[in-house]
């Protein structure tokens, strides 16, 4: 108990240093357990890095047009006489049990508005079967074209990880409970702040913290072992993609032969932009490395800007489906990366100890996100394919990118 009260008053210098005292408030009230995990999660909150990250919320980023020039890429229906050996190349190295297939399932889903893991929605096909069990219909259908059983990670995030597994559990993980090639893995998390930058505590009495963004995959494959999983099972190439695009093709073997012909350390899919206002970030070269502007930083006149034939110069949309190789996802993920604001809603208790649901946003979360790392890249192949064979994200709970938009690619996709 002693203990306790001495370690209490160190951390409250703390606290009072950087303005946080209220994480306190209502420390006397929680049982035991959870007034040690609350003094746990402070001792190790980088209070600096709030402070800071807070300090950046109110700027507007604009990235000077300078910096940013086109990327090349290739089109996948103008392969040409290079189709048969790039796919040649890629089906070797799977069929060698090379690649592995990474799912980012911690996102939050808050347009989406379902109650569970977003893995778990059912986007209402005939079947009823859920974004993770489409993603892993497709994952064993792939296995069985290359008679190889390709290892499947997943991301989840501290609030839906034991429900992501226990969903899994209790379907007997789609097949592959004998398989044992299948891993889960938490990616980290950041406080949440108001907009006075004070931290907040959520209904349970501790910091309120949310998933620190797709760019934590990098750190989280690191951290939680499992690359050094991945090498253990002869992984060399790690395809990275999210959980909410029922038509990610997680084995592409063109796409991987590109990478391992042209030897460079990353490809990743595009899209076609459906138009300059479409809002989706594209892939480019910053400073001369491969890098994605988002839609929210690109400067309109080169948003518009068309070539001679009429396409628009910035127009390969990052779809999150990106084949790294797995050097270099173990350098991304040893290196830092900036983190973006978002403003969020967020039931928190005040200071006087009362539970508070806003009617909107009012706090901010940090994310980092994927591509910031790509700088960390030499080079990077961009292969364009078809929108409708490879992308059909569901985000918002109705009109564009909806269940409703994505079971319609999907049928017709799959002939269904
Ligand atoms: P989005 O950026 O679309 O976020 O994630 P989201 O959480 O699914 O939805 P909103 O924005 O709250 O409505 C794209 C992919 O990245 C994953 C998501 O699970 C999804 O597969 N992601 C996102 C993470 O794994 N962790 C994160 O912290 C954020």
């Amino acid at each position: 108990m002693e203990d306790m009260e001495a370690r209490k008053e160190s951390i409250m210098k703390t606290l009072k240093k950087y303005s946080q005292e209220h994480l306190l408030n209502g420390f006397d009230k929680l049982e035991e357990s959870k007034q040690k995990e609350l003094l746990d999660q402070i001792e190790t909150t980088d209070f600096e890095l709030i402070n800071s990250l807070y300090n950046h919320t109110r700027e507007d980023v604009k990235i000077p047009e300078s910096q940013i020039a086109p990327i090349e890429y290739l089109d996948k229906d103008k392969l040409n006489g290079y189709y048969r050996s790039f796919q040649e190349t890629g089906e070797k190295a799977i069929r060698e049990g090379k690649l592995a297939a990474v799912t980012m399932a911690g996102g939050q889903g808050t347009r989406l508005g379902h109650s569970g893991p977003k893995g778990t929605f059912d986007i209402g096909l005939e079947s009823h079967k859920s974004l993770f069990e489409l993603l892993s219909d497709s994952l064993k259908e792939q296995g069985k074209k290359y008679d190889v059983i390709i290892p499947w990670f997943i991301m989840t995030s501290k609030e839906n990880n034991a429900d992501t597994i226990e969903f899994f559990a209790k379907r007997r993980y789609f097949g592959r409970e004998k398989d044992k090639n299948i891993f889960f893995f938490e990616q980290g998390e950041l406080p949440m702040v108001d907009t006075e930058g004070k931290i907040l505590i959520g209904e349970d009495g501790l910091i309120k913290e949310a998933a620190d963004g797709h760019g934590g995959i990098y750190e989280a494959l690191v951290k939680n072992g499992m690359t050094k999983k991945m090498r253990e099972l002869g992984v060399e190439w790690i395809f990275i993609g999210g959980v909410d695009n029922c038509l990610v093709k997680m084995v592409d073997p063109i796409l991987m032969g590109i990478a391992i012909q042209k030897q460079v350390t990353a490809a990743g899919k595009s899209v076609v932009k459906a138009n300059p206002q479409e809002k989706v970030g594209v892939f480019c070269k910053k400073n001369g490395r491969p890098s994605v502007v988002e839609y929210t930083e690109i400067p309109e006149d080169m948003a518009k800007a068309t070539d001679e034939r009429g396409e628009l110069i910035y127009g390969e949309s990052h779809i999150l489906c990106n084949l790294f190789n797995i050097d270099a996802v173990e350098r991304m993920g040893s290196k830092p990366l900036p983190y973006h604001t978002a403003f969020k809603k967020a039931t928190y208790i005040d200071k006087n100890g009362n539970k508070v649901v806003p009617d909107g946003p009012n706090a901010y979360k940090f994310e980092a996100f994927l591509f910031d790392a790509f700088g960390e890249l030499d080079d990077m192949a961009i292969l364009r394919v078809k929108r409708e064979e490879e992308f059909a994200p569901v985000k918002n709970a109705s009109g564009v990118d909806s269940p409703e938009t994505a079971r319609e690619l999907y049928r017709k996709f799959y002939n269904l």
